[in-house]
């Protein structure tokens, strides 16, 4: 059996928060984010819109380049950590939206890898015989736990959501993928309140705590490291080699470590989907609105094939290698 990724959606926040903006906000300049991060611009949620909002447009426009109703659905997966609640999940709310009302729908946590994670579990999934698609939507409204005052944070986030709908098919797919944790990085990128750790008070609120905390160059050197031990493992599982590749698309958190990650594997810049330039750091959103968006410019081509490669929040890391296209 053969699972294939059959449709692909995105959604965008119409409002964009540019460096210049930043600029007035916190002591920061353009010059500073573009050479550090590569970020110009990213996207921000307006206070009526929920990270559910831009699953379920994400979410319509992937089933709908899949050609699959939403009551066809086994599954969905929503990838987030900025869930519309604690409970219940954001994948019941869209569920219910979308009218897939034969799907088990439930959300992941695990960071920036968190599409990478939804796409691997789904296709397991798929394997049982009575299931035929799933719905993988990856969306964060970082801008809601972001500190507008911290400039180590706030000008690394966006918000936005992309979706894909994968289903069993003939021809090959999904060729390999590869998941991995390692919670000793637990504190490098975490929110401290909110859980049933340090729940929200009038305390917490106060010293700040409702916000991301993060340390920044200890992640980018786990990141620099782990990207491309994740490529090695994703091609030498399927017998292939970073020649083989059509479109490398990282996770996009600082345009030095995709840069790097490139680098080592000797992938050109034509090969590689950037986006953290329009959109900074989408957190689960960022590999498929870039896949999303490489589609509806004509880039993605029949037998491609495709691989993708993210570490988060976790610290989770994880990628797929899989071939465009669909029968
Ligand atoms: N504007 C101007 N100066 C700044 C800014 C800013 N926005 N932010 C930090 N600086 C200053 C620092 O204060 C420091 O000054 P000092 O030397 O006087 O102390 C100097 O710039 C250098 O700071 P560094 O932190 O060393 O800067 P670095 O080059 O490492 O870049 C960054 C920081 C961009 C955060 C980088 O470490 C990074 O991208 N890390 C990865 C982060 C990441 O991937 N996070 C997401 C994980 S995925 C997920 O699950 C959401």
């Amino acid at each position: 059996m053969a699972v294939q990724v059959r449709g692909m959606g995105h959604a965008l926040p119409d409002k964009v928060l540019n460096n210049f903006d930043l600029e007035q906000m916190v002591e920061t300049n353009d010059e500073w984010i573009v050479e550090r991060t590569g970020i110009k611009e990213r996207r921000i949620a307006d206070s009526n819109t929920a990270t559910s909002d831009l699953c379920f447009e994400a979410a319509r426009m992937a089933l709908e380049r899949a050609g699959v109703e939403a009551e066809e659905l086994d599954l969905i997966i929503v990838a987030t950590v900025t869930p519309d609640m604690m409970f219940p999940s954001t994948a019941c709310i869209i569920q219910q939206r979308l009218g897939a009302s034969k799907a088990a729908a439930f959300d992941l946590s695990a960071g920036c890898t968190g599409f990478i994670y939804g796409v691997t579990v789904a296709e397991r999934f798929l394997s049982a015989p009575d299931c035929r698609y799933a719905l993988i939507v990856g969306a964060d409204v970082l801008s809601r736990i972001t500190d507008f005052t911290d400039r180590n944070t706030c000008i690394l986030f966006g918000d936005g959501a992309g979706a894909a709908v994968i289903g069993k098919g003939s021809t090959p797919g999904i060729l390999s993928s590869y998941l991995g944790a390692d919670g000793s990085g637990a504190d490098l990128l975490y929110l401290p309140a909110g859980g049933s750790r340090i729940p929200v008070s009038h305390e917490t609120i106060e010293k700040k705590l409702h916000f991301v905390r993060m340390h920044g160059n200890e992640i980018f050197r786990f990141a620099s490291k782990i990207m491309v031990e994740i490529c090695e493992k994703l091609l030498s599982r399927a017998e292939l080699d970073y020649n083989d590749v059509d479109v490398f698309v990282p996770h996009q958190a600082n345009l030095r470590i995709i840069k790097t990650a490139m680098k080592r594997m000797n992938i050109p810049p034509e090969k590689t989907l950037i986006n953290i330039d329009q959109f900074g750091n989408m957190s689960a959103a960022s590999i498929p609105v870039a896949l999303s968006m490489a589609y509806e410019e004509g880039l993605l081509k029949d037998g491609q094939l495709i691989l993708a490669a993210a570490f988060g929040a976790g610290l989770t890391y994880g990628g797929i290698l899989f071939r465009w296209g669909r029968n």
